[in-house]
């Protein structure tokens, strides 16, 4: 059966195409924007001219090898390949990194039960409104299973590069496992310092073989996508009712219904200044829970400046997409974030996306419990295929949410 056009848009953005500065996972540059509500300004534009031949055949060769950085790394480079170099007018543009000792909220939802959930369906809203993001420990995850994940995480990518290359692709359509070097190698300015394992089930509604999953971390895998499903449908719960909300409301959004996660590696870095792990970007997701290391460099931006997410053992980070974001009526602030280059490595992160199913035919937009008269609404309804598609596939100048907005 021929898939539906807005698949095959999808599709080809995934294989070749970049989508700006904006919004997309991993496709912003991180600088002069402001995500504070109401202040939000367009980036300043970076280098728009094509990429030189030398620099596709750098690319390409970088590609063909299916080693990724982990491969370059592992040659004991003193400088960095020129692909990777963030242009110098993006750098001194830069925000600064904020010098107090600033952090998101910590939850601890120790205790968690019945006749503690409004008390952490509070804690948890207002962080999510102020900050979108926020740190929590106690969650009943097994820290073993944290830790086995990181681990396995870090034995996909340390195998010999033959043993991975079967797994290296761009064509996330065909796969839901797909392994390589920055999906938006040949659209970005420049490339980030880091390799991704993913499973993808957006496109899938859930579905994917556990087969196709490398065996080296596929039990673990899939221990922890299911333990995580269930995590996210609780906080789910807990933010529906923070909202005011039924606690069944946002559940029925069917947010957990595709997700994606991608085991993230981040080579240490012979020179961290001049590159990142990661551009700066909000997630297109409901929400995601990410698992990191303890070696740090995951950064928010909060009143202008870059917050430091530090790590905590046994913590797991939520933040709050932009699909949830518009779903409150900007109640929820979904809000930038990077990996900024270590020069000690590697560094492990798991981010689990709970984007939702493309194939969803329900209507997306403000929820009609979260908005009045005099509390209209800001943004305009959507399928999910159309939200994930103007995502994946759009050149964005400003902040991507706009797009729905009304007006
Ligand atoms: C992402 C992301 C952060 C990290 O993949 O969207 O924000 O710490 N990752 O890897
Ligand atoms: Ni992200």
């Amino acid at each position: 059966m021929k898939p539906p056009s807005w698949l095959n848009l999808v599709c080809s953005f995934l294989n070749t195409k970049k989508p700006k500065e904006n919004n997309t996972k991993g496709v912003n540059n991180g600088t002069q924007i402001s995500k504070d509500r109401g202040t939000e300004t367009k980036p300043t534009s970076t280098d728009e001219t094509q990429p030189s031949n030398d620099r596709i055949n750098e690319l390409k060769a970088f590609d063909e090898s299916k080693a990724g950085v982990k491969g370059l790394a592992d040659t004991g480079p003193t400088t960095i390949p020129s692909i990777f170099i963030r242009p110098p007018e993006e750098r001194s543009k830069d925000y600064s990194i904020c010098p107090k000792n600033i952090s998101v909220p910590v939850i601890d939802m120790k205790g968690r039960d019945i006749r503690t959930r409004d008390i952490f369906a509070k804690e948890l809203t207002e962080a999510a409104k102020e900050w979108g993001f926020f740190q929590v420990v106690n969650h009943g995850i097994p820290l073993d299973l944290l830790q086995n994940m990181i681990k396995v995480t870090q034995m996909f990518h340390e195998q010999d590069a033959d043993a991975k290359k079967p797994y290296y692709n761009r064509d996330y359509h065909a796969n839901t496992v797909v392994y390589n070097s920055n999906h938006d190698l040949y659209a970005s300015n420049y490339a980030n310092w880091r390799d991704t394992l993913s499973i993808n089930t957006l496109f899938t509604g859930g579905q994917f073989n556990p087969q196709d999953v490398p065996p080296i971390c596929r039990e673990v895998a899939l221990k922890y996508i299911d333990e995580l499903t269930k995590l996210g449908d609780y906080i789910l719960t807990l933010l529906s009712i923070g909202l005011g909300l039924k606690p069944e409301r946002l559940g029925q959004l069917e947010c957990t219904s595709g997700w994606s996660l991608c085991c993230h590696y981040y080579p240490a870095c012979p020179q961290p200044q001049l590159t990142l792990g990661l551009n700066g970007h909000a997630d297109m997701s409901f929400f995601t829970i990410l698992l990191q290391d303890q070696i740090g460099g995951l950064q928010i931006l909060h009143k202008n400046q870059w917050v430091n997410i530090t790590p905590i053992e046994g913590a797991l980070t939520f933040n709050i997409g932009d699909a949830l974001r518009i779903a409150s009526n900007d109640i929820l602030s979904s809000v930038f974030h990077r990996v900024i280059s270590r020069s000690v490595g590697p560094r492990i992160s798991i981010p689990f996306f709970c984007n939702g199913t493309i194939a969803s035919t329900q209507m997306y937009g403000p929820l009609k419990e979260l908005t009045s008269k005099e509390n209209p609404p800001i943004y305009r309804e959507f399928t999910l295929a159309e939200f994930m598609t103007f995502f994946l596939t759009s050149k964005l100048d400003d902040v991507g949410v706009n797009h729905f907005k009304l007006e």
